[in-house]
């Protein structure tokens, strides 16, 4: 019997986001290359009686431990088992990054084999679509096509393990407010899934070209600081594209091979003490498989 596992939860990069019509349901229709980074909040979880959660890592300050989207993911998952899980907040929290999402998803991944309750793939995405848009998305943790308002999935080829860097400004930026301030849409149909493998970080550039994410203008109008975060990014030597990802603030800066990245995040930390920098790299498939804790 397993006793105790460790899941990370990684970030999720909109390399793109396309917006359409807005939905009956509310939602608006999107799509997106998503990716998954090393960067991640990591999810214990340990046999309890009852269910509880303890929250630790830079980021847990003032997060819930009530009505959190972990619990709430157990809940669905088995109402009536108990576990106890601390969740490590290593990534900022309403960044764009899909964090509570990531957190929920490896909080279904992980139970689901804690619990040894061997609920296949399709039953664990439909529970994770109840929990959040991006929550989908994150149970596979996996280079994908995103469509629908988010919990359509076709699983690309990984990403080769390139350099990006991830820069954070410190504000948390409310999703649906982004989302209602949205004037310009793209449409869903701008763009298709690469056609040919993308080996490096040029073949990346070329097929993201000026596809963009409609998101960045309404959540740099309500928060202009994600400007100068851009601006900053664009400005390192090494730097080949830079963008917000989500609904923001978070953005992330693709770099050429060498130095270049690790250089930027450590300049970009010196001159902005208070933002979070962080040079990652995309991961791979087996990176957000629970580990068995001895
Ligand atoms: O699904 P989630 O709870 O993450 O979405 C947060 C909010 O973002 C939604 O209430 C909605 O206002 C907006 N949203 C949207 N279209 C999407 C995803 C999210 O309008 N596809």
């Amino acid at each position: 019997m397993t006793l105790s596992l460790r899941v990370r939860a990684p970030a999720k990069v909109n390399l793109f986001l396309h917006v359409g019509e807005r939905r009956l349901d509310g939602y608006h229709s999107l799509q997106s290359l998503v990716a998954f980074t090393e960067a991640c909040d990591v999810v214990h979880l340990s046999f309890a009686e009852e269910l509880n959660l303890e929250t630790s890592g830079r980021f847990a300050q003032g997060l819930p431990t009530h009505n959190n989207l972990v619990l709430r993911a157990a809940q669905a998952l088995a109402s009536e088992r108990g576990v106890e899980i601390v969740l490590e907040k290593n990534l900022p929290v309403a960044a764009g990054l899909g964090g509570g999402s990531a957190d929920a998803a490896a909080a279904l991944r992980g139970l689901n084999t804690l619990w040894e309750l061997k609920r296949d793939n399709a039953e664990l995405l439909n529970l994770a679509a109840t929990l959040g848009s991006d929550v989908p998305a994150c149970v596979y943790s996996r280079t994908a096509w995103m469509e629908g308002r988010g919990e359509r999935l076709t699983i690309l080829p990984p990403l080769p393990p390139l350099d990006i860097v991830l820069v954070n400004p410190g504000v948390t930026v409310p999703t649906r407010d982004v989302f209602q301030a949205l004037n310009m849409r793209s449409g869903i149909d701008m763009m298709t899934p690469p056609r040919s493998e993308i080996r490096d970080v040029w073949d990346l550039v070329s097929y993201l070209a000026d596809a963009g994410n409609d998101l960045e203008a309404p959540a740099t109008v309500m928060f202009p600081t994600i400007d100068q975060v851009l601006a900053s990014l664009e400005h390192e030597p090494g730097c080949v594209h830079a963008q917000m990802s989500g609904s923001g603030a978070t953005c992330f800066g693709l770099f050429q091979e060498g130095p270049w990245a690790q250089g930027a995040a450590e300049r970009l930390q010196l001159d902005h003490p208070l933002w979070w920098v962080t040079k990652t790299r995309f991961a791979g498939p087996e990176f957000a498989i629970p580990e068995i804790v001895i």
